[in-house]
């Protein structure tokens, strides 16, 4: 997975999505790569993805990775592509479409309740952080604010299925 062309486009800055913490790189077609400054914020943001993933509630999870830049080391571990609410949204406004209706903001925010029917707190629901299955079902994408309802500490990841492929 990590060729020379793809810590080239790391080094060079072009990312495919970048929040405070993450920057995204796509892969293909199917998967991405989440690339972290500090070690801590991607354990954390893939034992999340990785939890809610048992629930349907996030996209698959793929392996973490260690990467050597010439900025240091960054800390990444690949997932399933989604679309986000806000590319689906800003595609419409392009065609001068109507919003599709799983993508309202009722839905959106409704998810807040799914995640506490697990024991997960999450309220980050801006449109760039909600990713869209094919399916049309909404889910988190950015696990840098979920935590468990009982437990605001960090969960360790062992115990996960050290497996390749996405699950
Ligand atoms: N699984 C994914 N599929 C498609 N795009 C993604 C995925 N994960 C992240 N992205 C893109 O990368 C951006 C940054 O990722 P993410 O939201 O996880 O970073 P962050 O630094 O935690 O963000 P924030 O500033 O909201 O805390 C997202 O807004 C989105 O555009
Ligand atoms: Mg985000």
């Amino acid at each position: 997975m990590l060729n020379n062309e793809l810590i080239s486009k790391i080094e060079s800055g072009s990312h495919n999505g970048e929040g405070r913490e993450c920057k995204y790189f796509r892969l293909n077609e199917r998967e991405g790569l989440k690339t972290f400054v500090y070690e801590e914020h991607r354990d954390h943001c893939f034992d999340m993805q990785t939890h809610c993933r048992r629930f349907g509630l996030a996209p698959m999870v793929g392996d973490t990775a260690d990467i050597p830049t010439v900025h240091g080391l960054l800390y990444g571990y690949t997932t399933e592509h989604l679309q986000t609410c806000l590319e689906i949204m800003n595609e419409c406004d392009k065609n001068e479409e109507p919003y599709p209706e799983n993508i309202h903001y009722t839905r959106r925010e409704g998810l807040t309740n799914v995640y506490a029917e697990h024991g997960l707190n999450w309220t980050d629901t801006c449109t760039f952080n909600i990713g869209v299955f094919p399916s049309g079902e909404l889910c988190a994408i950015d696990f840098g604010d979920v935590r468990f309802v009982d437990d605001p500490g960090v969960e360790s990841n062992s115990g996960w299925d050290s497996d390749s492929r996405l699950r």
